[in-house]
């Protein structure tokens, strides 16, 4: 059986057309996950020591070298019970190192792996282990052959967690899945990155027991969706504006035809961009920023909590002289969790300041009643940067296809925010906007593209 996965920044989702019917893969209660993986630390144990014929030469060697050591030095022999003990211990200690080495290098713990919210739980009640929030965030960044794979690994443990769900849910084997991807990756690397990320996840779903897997533009999807519910044909707009990257398709739907795609535009930016200009215009100058002399690339690597190069580089900081209060809150925000816990909190003042005029939030993480106000005007001021570029980005649409789209269907969850709707209605003046359901038109459109033939998606050259 063919589902359509749609492996989102912030969420994942996944569903199938099943009797005609769309049919959406339920995890526990709910129709998405966030897109989260906890796996916790894999302690290695000193009882699983045996003395393997490898780890008893090693043993042997340790002998003859400090047997050598004693006559080099004059010394009185010692006992060979004595030095084997010593050379015991070494060896020991040695596989030991050796072990924890591998646990939190590897994929050793991966059997024990959380999904979703209860990921982020785990890992902020735990305060141990590794939490890995948007994967799809790093898919297309320069990364090392052992980071790569481990990469690899987290998508392949999302894809398999979907197959595995989605298999019980249907009662039949799950093996192919048309999967949903931005029209541009977030990526260092150019269109470079694009590539290494779907490389990534072409691996992860082979790894995932997927026996075959397709890619279909995230707007693309979207309007396969809509395509459904318009009954005269008619050429139209359709932006998903997400967690990670913003895009746009221009397609030919309706009337039971087959739909038609034009064209698409693509921006690597989304709402977790939105959550990192909260962060460092509301809270951050309560932390030091443009007040303590610590310098602002600090405070961005605090913030950017998919990053995780950043991340680490913010920890290995030394905050112990910076002037108080904010040496203190640094340091509490170095601590296991902190920038995560920071981050939700930027996203729901976010989510707040878009239903209201004022928020605010608590971080009694940091220190106890830190509390962070904000009103609309901080929001604008945090928001600007993203708002500009996806205006420019609709704007280019607009230009490049030269007419009037009949409408522009909006989707995504950012979508769901009052000032990106305004920004979207100021580059269409006068045409309707539909909107969707934030959260589930691209996985609705996967399923259609699943359940049909690819020839039934026609596409233009972008
Ligand atoms: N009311 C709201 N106002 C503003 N943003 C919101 C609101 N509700 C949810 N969001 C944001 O929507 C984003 C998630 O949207 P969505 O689920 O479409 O992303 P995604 O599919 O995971 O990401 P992508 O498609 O970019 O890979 C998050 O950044 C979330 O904070
Ligand atoms: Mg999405």
């Amino acid at each position: 059986m063919r589902i359509g996965i749609d492996f989102g920044t912030s969420y994942s989702a996944a569903a199938a057309v099943v009797d005609g019917q769309l049919e959406l893969v339920r995890f526990g209660d709910a129709r998405q996950f966030r897109t989260a993986v906890f796996f916790p630390e894999v302690v290695p144990n000193v009882d699983d020591f045996v003395l393997t014929p490898a780890l008893e030469a090693q043993v042997d060697a340790f002998v003859r070298a400090s047997r050598l050591d004693e006559r080099q030095a004059g010394r009185t022999p010692r006992g060979e019970m004595d030095l084997r003990r010593d050379a015991i211990r070494v060896v020991r200690r040695q596989w030991m190192e050796e072990r924890t080495r591998e646990a939190s290098a590897s994929v050793a713990s991966f059997q024990d792996a959380l999904f979703g919210e209860e990921a982020v739980d785990a890992y902020l009640e735990e305060g141990t282990g590794n939490l890995i929030e948007s994967p799809k965030s790093m898919f297309g960044y320069k990364l090392d052959p052992r980071v790569r794979k481990t990469i690899v690994s987290i998508a392949a443990h999302i894809l398999e967690h979907v197959r595995l769900v989605a298999t019980r849910q249907f009662g039949t084997p799950v093996r192919e899945a048309v999967i949903g991807r931005p029209v541009e990756f977030r990526s260092s690397m150019g269109a470079a990155g694009g590539e290494q990320a779907l490389s990534i996840l072409r691996e992860a779903a082979r790894i995932a027991g997927f026996d075959e897997v397709s890619f279909l533009e995230e707007p693309a999807a979207a309007a396969m969706h809509y395509h459904q519910s318009l009954a005269e044909r008619q050429r139209a707009i359709i932006v998903d504006i997400g967690g990670g990257t913003t895009d746009v398709a221009y397609a030919e739907l309706g009337a039971g035809e087959v739909p038609i795609m034009h064209r698409s535009w693509g921006l690597p930016r989304g709402g977790t961009d939105l959550d990192v200009g909260v962060s460092l215009h509301s809270f951050m100058p309560r932390f030091g920023k443009d007040l303590s002399g610590v310098p602002v690339h600090h405070f961005v690597e605090a913030a950017s909590v998919h990053n995780l190069p950043k991340q680490r580089e913010f920890r290995k900081q030394d905050y112990r002289l910076v002037d108080e209060p904010f040496g203190s809150r640094l340091r509490a925000l170095q601590g296991t969790g902190a920038t995560t816990r920071l981050n939700q909190s930027a996203e729901r003042m976010k989510i707040d300041l878009s239903a209201s005029d004022e928020a605010s939030v608590t971080l009694d993480f940091i220190e106890a009643g830190l509390k962070i106000d904000a009103v609309a005007g901080d929001f604008r001021a945090a928001s600007e940067d993203f708002l500009d570029r996806m205006g420019r980005l609709l704007d280019q649409a607009q230009a490049d296809i030269g007419e009037a789209p009949a409408s522009v269907f909006l989707t995504g969850g950012t979508s769901r925010s009052p000032q990106v709707r305004e920004r979207v209605g100021a580059s269409f003046p006068g045409i309707r906007v539909v909107h969707g359901d934030p959260s589930l038109g691209v996985v609705s459109g996967l399923a259609q593209a699943a359940l049909l033939s690819n020839s039934s998606i026609a596409s233009e050259s972008r």
